[in-house]
């Protein structure tokens, strides 16, 4: 099967990723296609994390081989392009303020020592904008619930203008309300263009949404394409089928 077809935003194959000396990924060949919506499933432990991390060159793969956007992750070097949002909580932020966590995403757009541009402070008001909360800007991260954290870190990666958005279980520990902006947000970043990837425990709020789907179980694919059938809604089902991407998000959230 020919994985790496142009148009492949991530693409891997046969990857080997070992942590502490035990394969926790193996024979993972998956295709994430521009502009789609994919969930990558799993239950706890099957490797999910990993590949994100192994994705994104946060760790080694030991076989096997990683393509962004056409290019080895090897050489791969236009990092502006790719957002990540880690598992809240894999990043404990105590001292920085909602405008500095979202600036931290133009790093990769500044050269060294200098200055925020007028286009970066513009940059970081639009994706404070998108999340609903340019009003608290000048709070520190640590007092935001989860669910505005959650929204923080998805401004922050929009402020890189990721056209690849990379997002670790977004909806952990967030209420289904919350859940349900979370997926709106998510929704109509991907309406307008950005390529998003995904980690789910169930495809929840995001379920009508996902064009794409790839399951996991022990390190190993074992379903890739239409997501799988959602057993139970999360909640009252009607919700699912309402047109929700024109609302904005962030009222009502406290
Ligand atoms: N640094 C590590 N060293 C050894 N094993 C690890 C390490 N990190 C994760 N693992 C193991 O790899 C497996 C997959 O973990 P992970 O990718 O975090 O799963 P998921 O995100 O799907 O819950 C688990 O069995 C976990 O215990
Ligand atoms: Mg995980």
């Amino acid at each position: 099967m020919q994985l790496d077809q142009p148009g492949s935003v991530i693409s891997t194959e046969s990857l080997l990723v070992e942590l502490g000396g035990l394969p926790i990924l193996r024979e993972v060949s998956v295709a994430v296609g521009s502009g789609e919506l994919t969930a990558l499933m799993g239950g706890n432990g099957s490797g999910k994390t990993t590949l994100v991390r192994a994705l994104l060159g946060l760790i080694p793969h030991q076989r096997g081989t990683i393509t962004l956007f056409g290019t080895p992750l090897e050489s791969f070097r236009d990092w502006h392009r790719v957002g990540y949002v880690p598992q809240r909580g894999a990043v404990v932020i105590k001292q920085a303020t909602v405008r500095e966590v979202v600036s931290s995403g133009r790093l990769a757009h500044r050269r060294a020592f200098r200055p925020l541009s007028p286009r970066d402070h513009a940059q970081i008001e639009a994706a404070l904008t998108e999340v609903g909360l340019l009003e608290r800007a000048n709070t520190p991260f640590i007092e935001l619930s989860g669910g505005q954290q959650q929204r923080v870190l998805i401004a922050r990666a929009l402020a890189t203008e990721a056209e690849l958005l990379v997002m670790d279980e977004p909806f952990a520990g967030v209420d289904l309300r919350v859940q349900d902006e979370l997926a709106e947000l998510i929704g109509r970043l991907n309406a307008a263009g950005t390529t998003v990837l995904v980690v789910l425990h169930e495809t929840g709020a995001l379920a009508p949404l996902l064009t794409n789907s790839i399951v996991l179980r022990e390190g190993r694919v074992i379903h890739t394409g239409a997501p799988p059938e959602h057993p139970a809604p999360h909640h009252d089902s009607p919700g699912l089928t309402r047109p929700r991407l024109m609302t904005g998000i962030g009222e009502g959230v406290a």
